[in-house]
């Protein structure tokens, strides 16, 4: 089974139909969304219609809930977009209330958690606060007792059964793609995408005969920016990155695809680049939309 995971695309439509059409061209068996269809951009209804259609489920983001609720600790920029988005949602159903309506059901059906292929417990922001808690890089240092406790409540959900596998977590929000790791000896680590095996940063050369190449990959592919592979005693949380607003100062939208398919699963993290520029340019001719939401489309940022 192999699964991509697309997360916070925040009405990014040039990214999102960049991500699926490399999606499609590896072939997946399954698409999910951790959250944040919606904020900040200029094609909010777009990407809804989108992930409805190719998604086989979204999670409540922050945004969506936003959006569709209230903002909670927003700044100005965060706030004006989530009601200038809410303000086209409800235009859309008053003008064409058969797939506005549509829209909005589904939107109002998305779940702050599921539990995915028995061991991945997914969620927008944190095991704790599903919707609004972030797992930052620098918690690993800064805040030890935070992320243990995160990964307490993945051991406590998903306990290690017969199949002596541990439960892993898939996380979105941050806009940060990479892997917490967590062992009772070292405490907690991440590894940001791009130094994991075969990673732009990475000493390991990629070598893809090591799993079997699946169709569509090589070891020339300039997408693929790293790649794990989970022990199965690995206490793991994965955060695929953002494809409409990454913040890593890589600028290239970001997904991942997880493949379930042997006893020891595997994860491909993959930036894309796409016409940051039109997005931008719409960006700026929306007067609700802050400005700097397209610089920082530019900055990666
Ligand atoms: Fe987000």
């Amino acid at each position: 089974m192999r699964t991509a995971i697309i997360s916070d695309i925040h009405g990014n439509l040039e990214a999102l139909k960049t991500v699926l059409a490399d999606i499609d061209r590896r072939g997946v068996d399954e698409i999910v969304c951790l959250g944040d269809i919606l904020g900040y951009g200029p094609d909010p209804l777009q990407c809804v219609d989108l992930v409805a259609e190719r998604c086989a489920w979204s999670l409540l983001g922050n945004h969506d809930y936003a959006v569709l609720y209230e903002p909670t600790n927003f700044n100005k920029a965060a706030k004006e977009a989530a009601y200038w988005t809410r303000t086209q949602l409800d235009e859309a159903a008053e003008q064409d209330p058969d797939s506005g309506n549509r829209r909005l059901d589904f939107l109002n059906r998305i779940r702050p958690r599921v539990r995915y292929r028995d061991l991945y417990i997914c969620v927008h922001g944190s095991v704790r606060k599903p919707i609004n808690e972030y797992l930052f890089e620098t918690d690993v240092t800064n805040d030890r007792v935070k992320i243990q406790d995160v990964f307490r409540r993945i051991d406590d959900e998903v306990p290690i059964g017969d199949t002596k596998v541990c439960g892993r977590c898939l996380v979105g929000h941050t806009h940060v793609p990479g892997i917490f790791n967590w062992n009772d000896e070292d405490g907690a680590d991440f590894t940001h995408a791009s130094s994991l095996f075969g990673g732009s940063n990475s000493d390991d050369p990629l070598d893809l005969d090591d799993r079997g190449a699946s169709e569509g990959d090589s070891e020339k592919d300039p997408f693929l920016v790293g790649r794990h592979r989970f022990a199965p005693d690995e206490k793991a949380i994965a955060n695929p990155g953002s494809v409409g607003q990454p913040r890593d100062f890589d600028e290239r939208a970001s997904y991942a695809i997880l493949d379930t398919s042997q006893p020891e699963h595997w994860i491909d993290f993959f930036r894309l680049p796409y016409d940051i520029d039109k997005v931008a340019e719409k960006i700026y001719a929306i007067s609700e939309l802050d400005d700097w939401l397209g610089d920082r489309l530019t900055e990666g940022r």
